[in-house]
């Protein structure tokens, strides 16, 4: 709120200006970090004091950010080029974070994971891969219902720590204002970590053999992937013997690692929203990229407005009741200008939906000329019930993946990217896998607080799949089989 009153008109940046007019001649009021708040708004926490409420908002907003305008801008570059057909989007982590799990070996197990898919989806389809964690802010979650009743109380429903807490509790259960910043701090200090382990060192292609450490030894992925790092190690001391190493060329020693999460909890994004004083913007600096939600993307209510306003890259989550004008309605609103790499469409239907319900989508974007990533979120389409766990039969999971590139392929589009829940640890979430977890196995690690994930071998497993199925793409691009009219070689 400090922030809209301390920027006056003339320090407004060209867009904003240009935005303020589109707004204005549409008939819309003007966006500011605060306009949300005029519109209607669903999956809100009741917080009983709201004056507390305000106060932390308010501290929040003075607190430093935690990424920096030029860093969502590099961000949407890179995902420009995948819009373009040129790379590919891996982007994943924690259903949600927590804060009882906020320790260092868990950060660098799932960075670790994350690394070994990207060298997978790097080397094996030979794209540049656009590496985005849900981490460093996935905090807050949307519920089907406001309350959840146990043993005949009721109380309201868990919303992620950053609103309340796990145990049914009354006290527990109480939105607490005060988790914002806790959520703040934790968040900044996954990033650091990240930040390090990206930059510093750990992610040197040269390490390729020793991200294996920690993975179980006899499993069926680790044979593949240590194929894949041979041949990159033997492509390294080539390249050494002609004087290219990683002394010499900082991108075989670093990667960049970009954080996103869900823009669910607006008080908490408006407190972190600012302008970027080289270019007069505005920016969400609570994570590099924020989506919106399958049950929050209503074009007048506060999730849209939000977002419209911001110029981070943008996902949106499409589900099964998307259709295709209130995707272009959408389309309109979040990417007025076509601009390249700001808008990722991240279809979550099921496995048995997505050959239904993703073609339509394509061709209206097609039709219109519109510039997106496509992403496939495999994971929120297939949840079901076994044992009493909440859990995803890893073989639908896949299914839904192959299902997408088939259509993409189809429509001649370019399949552009993942989005999964993930985390480094030998969970036991999923069902299925070439470890092939049963219903009954479910119990013995199952940590998630939300939903399900992959483990680190499914996740391993699924980027096998991702490259060769990127790699038939390339493949068919280079024979020309892939025209737009769609011509289909039957797989
Ligand atoms: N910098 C390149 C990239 O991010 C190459 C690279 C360095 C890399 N370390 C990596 C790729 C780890 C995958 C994983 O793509
Ligand atoms: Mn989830």
């Amino acid at each position: 709120m400090n922030e809209t009153r301390s920027i006056k008109p003339s320090v407004l940046a060209p867009k904003n200006a240009a935005r303020l007019a589109r707004d204005a001649a549409a008939g819309l009021p003007a966006w500011s970090p605060t306009s949300w708040r005029a519109k209607p708004i669903v999956q809100v926490p009741d917080y009983p004091d709201l004056a507390a409420l305000a106060a932390v908002e308010g501290r929040i907003a003075s607190y430093p950010p935690l990424v920096f305008a030029g860093e969502a801008r590099k961000l949407k570059k890179a995902l420009a080029g995948v819009a373009a057909g040129e790379g590919f989007l891996l982007q994943g982590g924690d259903c949600a974070e927590s804060f009882a799990e906020h320790h260092a070996d868990n950060i660098r197990d799932f960075f670790r994971v994350f690394l070994q898919m990207a060298v997978v989806l790097t080397y094996a389809a030979a794209q540049p891969v656009v590496k985005v964690g849900r981490i460093a802010g996935q905090f807050a979650k949307p519920r089907s219902s406001p309350t959840e009743i146990q043993n005949g109380l009721e109380l309201p429903t868990y919303r992620g720590d950053i609103v309340n807490d796990i145990a049914f509790t009354p006290e527990g259960r109480t939105p607490d204002p005060q988790r914002m910043e806790a959520a703040y701090r934790q968040s900044a200090a996954t990033l650091n970590l990240l930040r390090a382990f990206a930059q510093g060192g750990y992610a040197n292609l040269e390490n390729v053999h020793q991200w294996m450490l920690g993975f179980v030894k006899d499993s069926p992925q680790s044979d593949r992937y240590e194929a894949i790092a041979a041949r990159i190690t033997e492509t390294l001391a080539f390249m050494r013997a002609c004087g290219i190493d990683s002394d010499s060329v900082p991108q075989l020693r670093s990667t960049d690692l970009y954080t996103s999460h869900e823009a669910l909890l607006l008080g908490y994004e408006q407190a972190l929203t600012r302008v970027d004083s080289t270019t007069g913007d505005w920016y969400a600096t609570s994570g590099h990229m924020i989506w919106i939600g399958d049950r929050t993307r209503q074009p007048d209510h506060a999730h849209v407005e939000f977002c419209r306003g911001v110029e981070n890259p943008i996902g949106l989550k499409c589900g099964p009741s998307m259709e295709a004008d209130g995707l272009l309605r959408l389309i309109d609103l979040l990417n007025p200008d076509n601009e390249p790499g700001r808008l990722t469409l991240i279809a979550r239907f099921g496995a048995d939906k997505v050959a239904e319900h993703l073609p339509r989508l394509i061709r209206a974007v097609e039709r219109e000329g519109r510039s997106v990533v496509w992403s496939c979120d495999p994971m929120h389409g297939n949840t079901i019930s076994a044992n009493g766990y909440k859990t995803r039969p890893f073989d639908r999971i896949l299914r839904e993946v192959e299902t997408f590139f088939s259509v993409h392929r189809a429509e001649g589009t370019h399949a552009g990217g993942i989005h999964v829940e993930m985390t480094g640890r030998d969970v036991t979430e999923c069902t299925g896998g070439a470890r092939d977890i049963t219903a009954e196995d479910l119990s013995a690690r199952y940590d998630s607080q939300c939903d399900p994930r992959l483990n680190a071998e499914q996740a391993i497993e699924l980027a096998f799949l991702l490259a060769e199925n990127l790699k038939r793409e390339r493949d068919h691009k280079a024979t020309g089989l892939a025209s737009p009219q769609g011509v289909t070689t039957g797989v």
